[in-house]
């Protein structure tokens, strides 16, 4: 799979209240890429938002959405694309991914996703009688997708901006400039 690697665009993949938006968005900014967030596009298109489609149609419903639009991708240049926390748990999703992108995970510890996220009501996942159970319980099922990305930024301790800053050297780094 490496050798079919044409690396065009940026995609942060890592799981929800890592800032994958945040700093897709800042990084976009330094890199000059169009910023695309495949959550905020599955609403815009489907005029739902994620809760009520989980609620509607289901889990499965949304994920048939995620790989739609992650083959629509491929298309793409000088794209950031900021993906859903469960995009990644599909391998064709991220082999997809790979073929177009430099993959960076952005990673933070089950303490800071729960101080993150706890204030939020937008997560059908995390709707559950221990919803930080559940943050640990996902992180360890989704840690080997994760794992998979070419670059891992820790978010713990820094600012989303940064992380931002991390993530666009990352991309200049593996894309040098020619001549
Ligand atoms: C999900 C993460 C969410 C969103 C949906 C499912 C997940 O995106 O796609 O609620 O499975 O982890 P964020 O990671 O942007 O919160």
């Amino acid at each position: 799979m490496q050798n079919d690697r044409h690396i065009v665009n940026l995609a942060l993949i890592g799981f929800m209240g890592t800032g994958k938006t945040s700093v897709g968005r800042l990084a976009a900014e330094q890199l000059n890429f169009e910023f695309l967030d495949t959550d905020e596009l599955i609403q815009e298109r489907t005029g739902r938002t994620i809760p009520d489609i989980f609620a509607n149609e289901g889990e499965s419903a949304f994920r048939a959405l995620e790989q739609q639009l992650v083959r629509e991708l491929a298309a793409r240049t000088n794209t950031l694309i900021a993906t859903g926390g469960g995009l990644p748990t599909n391998p064709d999703n991220l082999a997809s991914l790979k073929r177009h992108a430099l993959v960076v995970c952005l990673w933070a510890s089950a303490d800071k996703i729960w101080e993150r996220v706890s204030h939020q009501g937008n997560r059908p996942l995390l709707n559950d009688p221990d919803p930080q159970a559940k943050i640990k319980e996902l992180l360890a099922i989704r840690d080997p997708f994760y794992k998979q990305a070419d670059v891992l930024v820790n978010t713990d301790l820094r600012t989303m901006r940064e992380v931002a800053h991390q993530v666009a050297h990352q991309y200049r780094y593996a894309r040098p400039v020619p001549g």
